[in-house]
Parts: C-alpha cells; sequence; structure tokens
C-alpha cells in the first residue's frame, strides 16, 4: 500500500493504478463500519483508495475535533491488511491552504436534520468531499447508510456538479445489541455505553409500529421519544420521520421514510437510522 501526503504524490500514484478506482473517504479511527466500506470497495474495483482526513471544516465546537479519536499508525495498519492499494493522508494545509475560500453550497437538504442541529457541519462535509472526489477521480465512491443525510448531500452534489462519480450506499454495521459502529463510541463510559444501545431499540420500536399497520409519523416520533426518555443519560437533539428523498417531516408514512435520530449520551452526540420502505 502506498501512502501519500499531497495532491502531487496522489496523481503520481494513480496513474499506474489499475482501474476501476473504487475511493472510500474517512476521517480515521477505523472499526469494522469503515472496513465495511474498504472490502465492498475491494470486491467492486481494481484500485481502491482510502482517505484519511479529520476535516477541520465540518467540526462545530473545537473541543469535539481536539477529542476526536486519532490513530494514523494502527488505521494504516488495518488498511495494508484489508488490501489497499492507496491510502492518501493529506495535512490540513494540503487540504485547506492559505488563502482557501470556496464553499460548495447544497440547498434544501442541508438545512434540515443535522443542518439544523450542527450548522455548518455539512457544508463542511460538501467541500472536502467534492475536494477528494476531484483529487482522487474515482470511479466509485463508497459511503455508509450509518450517514444517510450526508450520503442524500453527497448523491446531490454530485449529480449537480456533474461529477460523474457512482456512489455505492453500504448498510450500517452494528454491534451486538444494535449500537451502530462509530469512531466517537470510544469515548463512552461503560455505563454510556450501556445506555447508547436505546438508538437503535427506539428505531427497531418504530419499525415495528409501521409493520403492524401503524402510518401516523407523530405517533411514531412520540414512541422513539417516550422509549429514549426513560434513559437518564440521554438527551435528545431530534426524532425525525421524513420523507426519504426530500427529508421533510411526514404526518403519514405513505412514502418511503426515513427514520433518524440525534442523541447525546452524556456528552457524546450520536446518529443512526432506519428507512421504512412501503410493505
Ligand atoms: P467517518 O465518520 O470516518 O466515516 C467514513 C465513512 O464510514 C462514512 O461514509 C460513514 O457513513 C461510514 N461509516 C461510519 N460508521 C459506519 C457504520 N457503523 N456502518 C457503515 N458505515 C459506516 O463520514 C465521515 O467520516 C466524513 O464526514 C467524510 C465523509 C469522510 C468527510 O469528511
Amino acid at each position: 500500500m502506498k501512502v501519500l501526503r499531497t495532491v502531487a504524490e496522489f496523481r503520481e500514484a494513480r496513474i499506474d493504478s489499475t482501474p476501476p478506482l473504487g475511493l472510500v473517504p474517512t476521517m480515521g479511527a477505523l472499526h469494522e463500519g469503515h472496513l465495511a466500506l474498504v472490502r465492498r470497495a475491494r470486491a467492486e474495483n481494481g484500485t481502491v483508495a482510502v482517505s484519511i482526513f479529520l476535516n477541520p471544516t465540518q467540526f462545530g465546537p473545537q473541543k469535539d475535533y481536539d477529542t476526536y479519536p486519532r490513530d494514523m499508525e494502527r488505521d494504516l495498519a488495518l488498511l495494508e491488511k484489508e488490501g489497499a492499494h492507496l491510502a492518501f493522508v493529506p495535512p490540513v494545509e494540503e487540504m485547506y491552504p492559505a488563502g482557501f475560500d470556496t464553499w460548495v453550497e447544497v440547498g434544501a437538504l442541508t438545512r434540515r436534520l443535522e443542518g439544523e442541529w450542527r450548522p455548518g457541519h455539512l457544508r463542511g462535509v460538501a467541500i472536502v468531499v467534492t475536494k477528494l472526489l476531484n483529487i482522487v477521480r474515482p470511479d466509485r465512491a463508497y459511503f455508509g447508510q450509518k450517514d444517510a443525510q450526508q450520503v442524500m448531500v453527497i448523491k446531490r452534489l454530485n449529480a449537480d456538479l456533474n461529477l460523474d462519480v457512482e456512489i455505492v450506499v453500504v448498510p450500517t454495521v452494528r454491534e451486538a445489541d444494535g449500537l451502530a459502529l462509530s469512531s466517537r463510541n470510544v469515548n463512552l463510559s461503560p455505563k454510556e455505553r450501556q445506555a447508547a444501545a436505546i438508538l437503535y431499540e427506539s428505531l427497531r420500536l418504530a419499525q415495528q409500529m409501521y409493520e403492524r399497520g401503524n402510518r401516523d409519523a407523530e405517533s411514531v416520533r412520540q414512541a422513539v421519544r417516550r422509549l429514549i426518555g426513560e434513559k437518564p443519560l440521554a438527551t435528545i437533539d431530534y426524532v425525525s420521520v421524513a420523507d426519504a428523498s426530500t427529508l421533510e417531516e411526514l404526518e403519514r408514512i405513505e412514502r418511503p421514510a426515513l427514520i433518524s435520530l440525534a442523541v447525546r449520551i452524556g456528552r457524546i452526540r450520536l446518529i443512526d437510522n432506519v428507512t421504512l420502505d412501503r410493505t
């Protein structure tokens, strides 16, 4: 595996790579969720590039950026083991040199859910992903369903800017109790880790209500809120039952829907989602 630190180095290494090229963008602190993306990319491409870049422009509070786990050595060893070919690990100045001042504004999709609760977050994601797609010029790029709104924003900008990358969405990888793998999970205390299972439990409850014929979105939101409310360590940011293509909140669940939530467990903010398809 070649480790490339600059855009010029990456472009040079890309020249003799076997097509097609698959890109897996990450912020490091790799776990089985990331590795599922890498494995899928390996199965579908001649060359797999993985980027590890802790993108400062998508963080709000400095503290969240400062406490985000980092372990480059371990990450590179894991990628080597998975058979990735190119690791792109630019320093911040390579991605955002002095004078950098261009942004990609994705519209309505970025104003809902995470956009409302983490101002600027999706703007940071949009610019860094646009840059990575331009630098790497992959045939395919791999993203996790875990960050459903992120995927929607990336599909939107990829289509609107004619980047022509095939966006592949990989199902959420979970722990045995259903907790979605996340780099931030390592910052949970044992008690918080136990409480965090409530995110997926409550999403399962929503799914069951739907499967039993409940189509009233507000009653589903309320049931989810009530269940999470039973955990003293949990504070809800939002519980959403929204149209799966526009993210507009639904009254009746009569179109494909995304149920998503953001919950703070102690000081750690976690997100998760499931989709409801018409049955
Ligand atoms: P990061 O949180 O490191 O996640 C990298 C990719 O792994 C994302 O596409 C994310 O959805 C996926 N992923 C994370 N946990 C997962 C899980 N449990 N199951 C399946 N996939 C999972 O998301 C980002 O980084 C950044 O916003 C990025 C797209 C790299 C831009 O900076």
